[in-house]
């Protein structure tokens, strides 16, 4: 089988905070009629400037066509070569080597008539617990509608949420005084995610003053790449700490500073199952749990997480993967279902990731390519829609 052609489709999508995000839809043709889906979830973060997806969509295909798509670890190893590791958390090359590398599974599966699950040693789990995020309040005047969305969620089945918190206690602490009294032991709080905006002393600080409010856990409390903060951070609390992994080296720096409890691992930010799974393996080899993070996906992204999810045998924390129900669309056929604050993963009779596009969803939210608005830079910090 040869890979004949490949394409992307660029769509926007708001998310019930009014956030935006772009996501491009990759598909890879073959001589032999099969195709593979996969997604770059989400290229909304900083940094702020654009890929040029019709560039980008040539690169690829000089890279592919002719390539015979079971090839996927000498694939991967060229799109390393040409999409290099960063010690960047949002780098863009990586969730381009992700989209790649989830089609070239789908594609895969899809010719063999098998779930990836089936491609990757079978499943151990056919649901994930998961928790809703609630985004950063810069101001007190945010907190009661986040207040609000964890009533709203909670009426959904999610029973569990995480808080971006860190900027302002006063308004982190007045969101988990309302939520302890009105919902008590019916809500649980995973965790209070810093993302990387405090060094490790004022994460700590904050920290004691809401850990009373009951969290499971604590995650990127120091600047990025401060593994002697992440560490000291870590031996000064009893709560276990969590860290993204986006690069190898990075991986290696906190195994060997011992400077978490926890990998939050995505395929979007190491770069698809082939790179998720060797991270989770290092963490399992270093003793250390594992949660899937997420960038909040579309349902194929989410569906290759759930399938990643699935496989692992040292899932030790809730996980993160929310985005078809933050998104107010989807490009999905059927989108991934949750049930009771679960995930649910894809059927394991449906070959490939499980999941169909519509494609007239896809032209109804076609965008020409990535661009940016006049988001400030805090919006695309904390993931909101206004300061
Ligand atoms: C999001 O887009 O909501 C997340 O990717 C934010 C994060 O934690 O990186
Ligand atoms: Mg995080």
């Amino acid at each position: 089988m040869k890979i004949t052609d490949l394409k992307l489709d660029v769509v926007s999508i708001p998310r019930h905070t009014g956030f935006v995000c772009q996501h491009a839809i990759v598909r890879i043709m073959t001589d032999e009629g099969v195709t593979g889906l996969g997604e770059m979830s989400d290229f909304s973060h900083l940094p702020k400037y654009s890929v040029d997806v019709r560039d980008l969509e040539h690169t690829l295909k000089l890279q592919l066509v002719g390539r015979d798509p079971f090839d996927i670890v000498a694939v991967n190893r060229d799109m390393g070569d040409m999409f290099p590791e960063t010690m960047y958390y949002y780098e863009k090359g990586t969730f381009i080597r992700c989209g790649v590398d989830i089609a070239l599974h789908d594609l895969a599966g899809k010719a063999l008539g098998v779930n990836i699950s089936s491609l990757l040693g079978g499943r151990v789990r056919d649901k994930l617990k998961v928790c809703y995020p609630i985004f950063r309040a810069r101001t007190m005047m945010e907190v009661e509608a986040n207040v609000n969305v964890v009533r709203a969620r909670l009426a959904q089945g999610f029973d569990v949420f995480r808080l971006y918190a860190g900027v302002n206690p006063d308004a982190d602490e007045a969101f988990l005084d309302a939520v302890t009294r009105e919902f008590g032991s019916r809500v649980t709080i995973k965790s209070l995610d810093f993302s990387h905006l405090l060094d490790w002393k004022s994460a700590l600080r904050v920290t004691k003053r809401l850990a009373p409010y009951g969290v499971q856990l604590v995650e990127s409390p120091a600047t990025r790449n401060d593994f002697e903060g992440l560490r000291n951070f870590r031996m000064a609390v009893d709560l276990p700490v969590s860290e993204h992994v986006w690069s190898f080296k990075q991986q290696h720096d906190m195994i060997r500073y011992d400077a978490v409890d926890i990998f939050n691992i995505a395929l979007i930010f190491i770069g698809g199952f082939g790179a998720a799974r060797k991270a989770a393996s290092a963490a399992e080899a270093a003793g250390k749990g594992v949660l899937i993070g997420t960038t909040q996906e579309l349902s194929l992204g989410t569906a290759a997480q759930a399938i990643f999810g699935a496989g692992l045998t040292n899932l030790t924390a809730i996980s993160d993967p929310t985005g078809p129900e933050l998104y107010v669309n989807d490009v999905a056929a059927e989108p991934v279902r949750y049930e009771n604050g679960y995930l649910l993963v894809p059927d394991a009779s449906k070959p490939g990731l499980g999941i169909d596009i519509d494609w007239s969803k896809v032209e109804r939210l076609r965008v020409d390519g990535f661009s940016w608005g006049d988001q400030k830079t805090a919006n695309l910090q904390d993931r909101t829609s206004s300061v």
